[in-house]
């Protein structure tokens, strides 16, 4: 077992079980989107490997644009409170803006992105995330879509991190407490 692999208690979703739901999240975009081409957005940079495996599972022509916001220092709890670290390089005004995440939380992040690009003058607005973690919400919001739900653990892998660790397992696991209590 390897070195990131070995301080996961246990896998949640393999890789094979994210190929699939990827898919179906693509299937489902490319009937929202059909005749459109929406501004695609990663938020940076949890969502980065979902993204690019999302997008490219895609039929519909997406432009691609990045962002980053500061959420977790390098603890395992949010400070509620992200700010725009790297901004995006395409202008928002006007566009079918296709958000990506890797999860939504306590909300906060998303609260902040849907207030920010709302302000921005989106034409439609429309959150994909990876995965839900509904236990832990402290905002009334949620994704449009997401392709997993998952209980009270802190979870890594498949961009996901602890500490800037662990995002480049191929699958998503739950971190081993004696990890970040450490
Ligand atoms: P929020 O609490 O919904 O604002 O989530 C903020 C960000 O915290 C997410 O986009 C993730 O990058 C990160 N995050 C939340 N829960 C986890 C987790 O279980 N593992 C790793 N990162 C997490
Ligand atoms: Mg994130």
């Amino acid at each position: 077992m390897n070195e990131l692999a070995k301080d996961c208690e246990r896998i949640l979703f393999p890789a094979e079980t994210i190929a699939e739901e990827v898919k179906k999240a693509a299937a489902w975009l490319d009937a929202r989107y059909e005749g459109t081409m929406p501004l695609a957005i990663s938020v940076l940079k949890g969502s980065v490997i979902f993204f690019c495996d999302l997008v490219r599972a895609m039929k519909t022509p997406v432009q691609m644009d990045f962002m980053t916001l500061s959420s977790y220092g390098s603890g395992s709890s949010s400070s509620g409170m992200p700010k725009i670290v790297m901004d995006l390089a395409a202008p928002v005004d006007g566009r079918d803006v296709l958000l990506v995440e890797d999860i939504v939380d306590s909300g906060h992040t998303l609260v902040k992105l849907k207030q920010l690009l709302g302000g921005r003058g989106a034409k439609s607005f429309t959150v994909v995330s990876l995965l839900d973690k509904p236990s832990r919400r402290e905002v009334d919001v949620q994704a449009d879509y997401s392709c997993f739900t998952v209980g009270n653990e802190f979870i890594v892998g498949y961009g996901l991190d602890y500490d800037q660790r662990y995002r480049n397992l191929p699958y998503v696991g739950v971190l081993k407490p004696e990890v970040y209590e450490k």
